[in-house]
């Protein structure tokens, strides 16, 4: 396995197996902390770089209470347009790293530009975390789902999952690289619009994971382990902000969980949403025992803690 310490994290793509469960290793040694709502120094001497180009709630918190949880620093930046970057200057990502790799020792990086953490582990000295780039990857949430699905099933081998929402989404595509490396079936299910691009689709058949498209929640409800979710009415992720237009519409039923939906699901099934949601998924399934999307939230400070600690080397 190759060492986390000093590592970028860009990309789910390259991960292996062995890589996955030493995170989900340190998560479990680290989790008591946030439980305990403790805060420890394990990264005392360490400064966290946030630098978010697109809004957030929980990927940049989650990070942030995480260095917290772990005694370290946060610097950043939550909004482009008030810095260089994003004013007059349009300031590059080279020569915006150059500065933020002196400020801290980790940048966790947020753009509308896939591929924007790439370009900026080129030209940074410091580890890049993507916190999710364009319509392209968004790697530390799945390593937070993969996380709960492995604490609430016990398990991630041998499970369905199935994946409702726009796949052109950056979760969808990290997650379909992940399982690759896992004993699963992952079934599609999008509006056509929507759908996995051709050649995302290729990369999976070269990567191995195991895949199904369908068009129906009817033709796969019954056997899902794992709903994943995302929403179908959602911003351009290319944008940098965009603001909620007054027709944006409503989720058809084919991509919505209800209480309805869900008597037809295993009764152990679960259900995760990296959020925020729209109307696919109803308050109203709040309520139900399959609901894992708070617990998902929770994980996402726990799994962001193994992550920091681990490319800032403190297991070395
Ligand atoms: N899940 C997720 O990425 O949420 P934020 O956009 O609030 O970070």
């Amino acid at each position: 396995m190759r060492s986390f310490t000093g590592r970028d994290i860009l990309s789910l793509k390259d991960f292996e197996r062995s890589e996955f469960f030493h995170l989900f290793e340190i998560a479990d040694r680290l989790e008591p902390i946030a439980r305990e709502r403790r805060n420890t120094d394990l990264l005392a001497h360490k400064t966290l770089v946030t630098a978010f180009y697109q809004p957030s709630t929980r990927t940049r918190l989650a990070h942030e209470a995480a260095m917290h949880r772990l005694g370290g620093h946060v610097t950043g930046f939550s909004d482009a347009k008030m810095t260089r970057a994003g004013d007059f200057y349009q300031e590059s990502i080279k020569d915006t790293v150059h500065m933020l790799e002196y400020y801290g020792d980790v940048l966790v990086m947020r753009h509308f530009e896939q591929g924007a953490p790439h370009e900026a582990a080129k030209w940074c000295s410091i580890p890049v975390i993507n916190a999710g780039d364009g319509w392209g990857e968004h790697p530390t949430q799945i390593l937070t789902d993969l996380y709960t699905v492995l604490k609430e099933k016990g398990t991630i081998d041998g499970l369905t999952f199935v994946a409702i929402g726009d796949h052109r989404m950056r979760t969808m595509h990290s997650l379909g690289y992940a399982l690759s490396q896992f004993d699963v079936e992952m079934v599609i299910l999008a509006p056509e619009e929507m759908s996995p691009l051709p050649e995302f689709l290729a990369e999976l058949d070269e990567k191995g994971t195991n895949y199904r498209v369908v068009d129906h929640i009817d033709d796969v409800i019954a056997e899902a382990d794992v709903i994943y979710m995302e929403p179908v009415i959602q911003p351009d992720y290319t944008l940098s902000v965009q603001e909620r237009p007054d027709d944006y519409g409503l989720t058809p039923a084919n991509y919505k969980i209800t209480p309805e939906v869900m008597k037809r699901a295993k009764g152990d099934s679960i259900i995760l949403h990296s959020l925020p949601r729209m109307d696919e998924l109803l308050p109203e399934v709040d309520q139900l025992k399959h609901a894992r999307y708070w617990q998902e939230a929770y994980n996402g400070v726990v799994m962001r803690m193994a992550l920091l600690s681990s490319v800032l080397g403190a297991w070395e």
